[in-house]
C-alpha cells in the first residue's frame, strides 16, 4: 500500500517507551526504506534541548540495539527527519505555538499524534489538540495513538473514553496494544484460519485446557512508580494476554478487516464467564517476588525496589483460570499467568489435548502417556510445536513423545519489532491491530471483580523467590493434580 507523506508528533518523546521502542522502530523502518518521502518526526519534550541534543540522545539509545549495528548513513537520513519542540503540555499557549509550528510547509498536513504519556494526561492533551484545531481534518488526516493502559479499571476507562470522544472520532483513535504487532501473535490467527487441519480440533471435544504464560526475567526497574499502582493483572493480563486469549479462542471473522476482526474479539471477551466474588480464591492467584538469583545474579525483593511502598501488596505475579461460555469452549479452562523476576523471559500459548478414549500402547519410560500439545512460542523464540506420541524404533511397540517442530527461522535482519508494524499501520490508516473501546471495556470487565476483591484483602500476599517459575500455590488453580504450568517447550521430546 502507498503510504502518504505525513508528520508524526510524539508527545512524551524523551520518555523511556519512546527512546527504547518508538525511535528505534522509526530508525529500523528508515533502514528498510519504509518511511515515506516527506515524513517528519516531531518530538515533544519539556527539556530545554536543541535539535542536536535530541539527535544525540536518540542515537545513544539506538546504537546498542540497532539490528546489524547502527548504519551511520541511515541514521543521518533519519536524523534529517527529526525535529525537537520544547513544550509544557499543561499550558494551553503551548498548543497555539505547536499549531503555528505545524503550519510550516515542511510538515505534511497528515498528522499522527502519538501520546506516549500516562492515561491521566490523554483527556487534557486531546482536548487541547481539539481546541487548537489540530484534530480538524481540513487539509489532511489527523489520528491520535494512545498507549496503554487505557484506564485503571472499568469506571476510569469509561470516564476516559467519555473525555477523549469529545475531541476525537473513533476513526481517529488508535488504542495501541503492542502485542498485536508481534509476528507470532499474528501467526496464531494464520495457523488457525489458514490450515483446514486445525479447525475441527479447535474446540471442547478435543481440547482439555489452554494455557498462556508470559514470564519475564526482569524486575520492575525504573517503572516502580507506575507499577506499584498497577500490578501484574492490570499491566499484562487486562491488555496483552487477554488479547492473545481472544485470538486463540475467537470464531473466524467474516473478513480480516478491522471491524470484523474486532467484532469477533469483543464477542469472545464478552463470553468470558465473570468471576464472582466468592470464586476469586479458586480462580485467581497473586504473589510478589522476594530476593533470589536470576541467571546467577543476586536480585532483591520487590519490597526493596526503589519507589515501591514498604508495605506494598501489589502483585508482581498474577494467574487466572477463566471459562468461556460459548458453544466452542464450554467447560474448557483457560489458564493465564504472568510474572516479573521469573527464571526466564518467555511467552507461550500451550494447547493441551484430551487423551484418546482408549489407550492401546504404553510408553516404556513413563506410566502415564503425555497428552498431545500444540505450543506457540511467541517469544523470545518464535515457533510452533506439536507434541505427539510415536513408536520407538525397535521390535516392541513402545511409544515415546516426539515433537513436530516448526521454528520460524528468520535471519536477524528480517526480524521486526511490534512497534514497527504498528507505527506504519497508523499512517496507512489500518486499525485492525488497534483496540476498539468495547474490547478494552470487555477486558476490564474480566479483571475488575478480581481487582476489587484483591483490593479488599490487603493483609496477605503470597511470595515467590526471584529466579523461580512463580509461586507454587498457583498450582491449585488446576483441576487435576497431574496438570502443571507449561513453561518450557519440549522438555522430554525428541
Ligand atoms: C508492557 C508492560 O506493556 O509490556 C511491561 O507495561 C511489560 O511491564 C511489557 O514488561 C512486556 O512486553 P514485551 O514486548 O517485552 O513482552
Amino acid at each position: 500500500m502507498m503510504v502518504e507523506a505525513n508528520t508524526y508528533v510524539v508527545f512524551g518523546a524523551t520518555g523511556n517507551l519512546s527512546l527504547t521502542k518508538l525511535m528505534p522502530a522509526f530508525y529500523h523502518l528508515e533502514a528498510v526504506g519504509r518511511l515515506p518521502k516527506g515524513m517528519r518526526i516531531v518530538a515533544i519534550g519539556r527539556r530545554e534541548w536543541q535539535q542536536a541534543d535530541w539527535q544525540k540522545e536518540v542515537q545513544k539509545y539506538i546504537e546498542p540495539i540497532a539490528r546489524g549495528g547502527i548504519d551511520h548513513k541511515v541514521f543521518d537520513a533519519f536524523a534529517e527527519r527529526m525535529d525537537y519542540v520544547q513544550m509544557d503540555i499543561s499550558e494551553p499557549e503551548a498548543y497555539t505555538m505547536l499549531a503555528e509550528t505545524l503550519t510550516n510547509p515542511k510538515y505534511s498536513p497528515n498528522i499522527a499524534f502519538y501520546l506516549s504519556l500516562g492515561p491521566d494526561l490523554f483527556g487534557g492533551v486531546t482536548s487541547q489538540l481539539k481546541e487548537h484545531g489540530l484534530l480538524d481534518e481540513i487539509k489532511g488526516w489527523r489520528r491520535v495513538v494512545l498507549e496503554k493502559p487505557f484506564g485503571y479499571d472499568v469506571e476510569s476507562a469509561k470516564a476516559l473514553q467519555n473525555k477523549i470522544s469529545k475531541a476525537l472520532s473513533e476513526e481517529q483513535t488508535y488504542r495501541i496494544d503492542h502485542y498485536l504487532g508481534k509476528g507470532m501473535v499474528q501467526n496464531v490467527m494464520v495457523f488457525r484460519f489458514a490450515n483446514a487441519l486445525m479447525e475441527p480440533l479447535w474446540n471442547r471435544n478435543t481440547i482439555d485446557h489452554i494455557q498462556i504464560t508470559h514470564a519475564e526475567d526482569k524486575c520492575v526497574g525504573t517503572r516502580a512508580g507506575y507499577y506499584d499502582h498497577s500490578g501484574a493483572l492490570r499491566d499484562m493480563i487486562q491488555s496483552h494476554l487477554l488479547q492473545l486469549l481472544a485470538l486463540v479462542a475467537m470464531e473466524p471473522p467474516a473478513s480480516m478487516d478491522a471491524e470484523s476482526l474486532r467484532d469477533e474479539k469483543v464477542k469472545l471477551l464478552k463470553s468470558i464467564r465473570p468471576i464472582q466474588k466468592k470464586q476469586v480464591k479458586g480462580q485467581a492467584y497473586r504473589a510478589q517476588y522476594t530476593d533470589g538469583f536470576i541467571h546467577g545474579n543476586a536480585m532483591h525483593s520487590y519490597l526493596d525496589e526503589p519507589g515501591v511502598a514498604k508495605d506494598s501488596v501489589t502483585e508482581t505475579y498474577a494467574a487466572l483460570k477463566l471459562y468461556i461460555d460459548n458453544w466452542r469452549w464450554e467447560g474448557v479452562p483457560f489458564y493465564i499467568q504472568t510474572g516479573k523476576n521469573m527464571k526466564q523471559s518467555k511467552t507461550l500459548v500451550s494447547i493441551c489435548f484430551k487423551h484418546p478414549p482408549k489407550q492401546f500402547f504404553r510408553d516404556s519410560q513413563v506410566k502415564k502417556m503425555e497428552p498431545n500439545w500444540i505450543i506457540f512460542g511467541i517469544q523470545p523464540n518464535e515457533s510452533i510445536k506439536i507434541e505427539m506420541i510415536a513408536k520407538q524404533p525397535g521390535l516392541e511397540i513402545n511409544t515415546e513423545q516426539i515433537s513436530l517442530d516448526a521454528a520460524m527461522k528468520y535471519d536477524e535482519n528480517s526480524k521486526i519489532d511490534a512497534y514497527e508494524e504498528l507505527l506504519l499501520d497508523v499512517i496507512k490508516g489500518d486499525r485492525s491491530l488497534f483496540l476498539r473501546f468495547d474490547e478494552v471495556k470487555a477486558a476490564w470487565d474480566v479483571v475488575d471483580p478480581v481487582l476489587t476483591e484483591w483490593a479488599s484483602q490487603t493483609d496477605f500476599i503470597d511470595t515467590y523467590p526471584s529466579g523461580s517459575w512463580g509461586p507454587e500455590g498457583s498450582q491449585k488453580l488446576f483441576d487435576h493434580s497431574d496438570q502443571y504450568w507449561r513453561t518450557y517447550i519440549n522438555q522430554h521430546c525428541k
